[in-house]
């Protein structure tokens, strides 16, 4: 290992993510009822421009009536991009009379760090003036050439908790041809969104942030979404998000890991902590061989089922 090394910043559960319109109150208790693990109320994209200011209300309302702590929801507001006079009564409105509730902000489009550093600023000086005891997290998306052209620096931010691939918007600003929002395009050998997706979960790695992947357009197809769950899975992001509440259950169970490889991550840990009794540093097990960086993923294993179970 370098000696410069940077531990997560915060984990949290988030498999899946509801995206939920501020201007749309009918589905506020629709998510709160849902199995999902994380939601963003959207002041942004999903919400038409003359709806700005009464979503805005509809989310402060919402965060300060509804029990969505007790239902175990990890609660965020994504507010509009930093190029819109709204931006700036977003946080102001919205940690100034509801951010006792709020876990997380989502900022979208992001392109340089100075973006995050911002509102990080605005947030502390609101927190401070009104006293507030419990810390807001920033997460930021990366859906522009500028902010995947800058991805390592803004993974570096202070104060980031998680990064998110926006694949839509990514697709409109690289001007990329796109079938689905965030399928495949038969045009393209393989995967388009691969190189996109990696670089940014290592940016993540790196600076220990959580890895997270945007939408997936068509919902009426649960097995495209699934297969789009899967590839980021196997790159290394921990959640995707669900536009529709039908995709909620398809990334909770794409992002758990399977009882199977919990119960090999355990018998990693264990084989290797009976080897290390007798002074070796590598095991086998099932017939393969395992070692300390064996153990190093069968850890990672391990604590996202537990970080589920608690
Ligand atoms: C999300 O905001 C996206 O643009 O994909
Ligand atoms: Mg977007």
């Amino acid at each position: 290992m370098s000696f410069t090394q940077f531990k997560p910043v915060k984990t949290r559960v988030q498999r899946s993510e509801l995206a939920v319109p501020g201007s749309n109150p009918a589905m506020f208790e629709k998510a709160l009822n849902s199995d999902v693990d994380f939601i963003f109320l959207d002041l942004e994209d999903a919400v038409a421009p003359n709806d700005k200011v009464q979503a805005r209300e509809n989310i402060i309302k919402a965060l300060q009536e509804l029990p969505w702590r007790a239902r175990g929801k990890t609660m965020s507001v994504r507010i509009n991009g930093l190029d819109t006079y709204w931006m700036y009564r977003d946080v102001v409105d919205v940690v100034e009379q509801a951010g006792e509730f709020l876990d997380t902000i989502l900022i979208p489009k992001v392109g340089v760090p100075a973006d995050v550093y911002v509102v990080e600023m605005m947030v502390a000086q609101i927190r401070e003036a009104k006293g507030l005891k419990n810390e807001i997290g920033l997460e930021a998306l990366i859906e522009t050439a500028l902010g995947m052209a800058n991805v390592e620096a803004i993974a570096a931010a202070r104060n980031l908790e998680a990064l998110h691939f926006g694949v839509a918007d990514f697709s409109a600003s690289r001007r990329s041809r796109t079938v689905v929002i965030g399928g495949l395009n038969p045009d393209y050998p393989g995967d388009q969104w691969h190189a996109a997706i990696d670089r940014m979960v290592t940016a993540c790695r790196a600076y220990g942030l959580r890895a997270i992947d945007g939408p997936f357009g068509d919902f009426n197809s649960p097995e495209d979404y699934v297969k789009a769950a899967k590839r980021a899975a196997v790159l290394g992001c921990e959640g995707k998000w669900a536009i529709h509440p039908s995709q909620i259950a398809l990334a909770n169970d794409v992002f758990s890991p399977p009882p199977a490889e919990v119960d090999r991550a355990r018998r990693i840990i264990q084989a290797l902590a009976e080897a290390a009794a007798q002074g070796k540093g590598a095991a086998s097990l099932d017939g393969r061989m395992i070692d300390a960086a064996s153990e190093r993923m069968a850890q990672n294993v391990v604590t996202v089922a537990d970080a589920i179970e608690a």
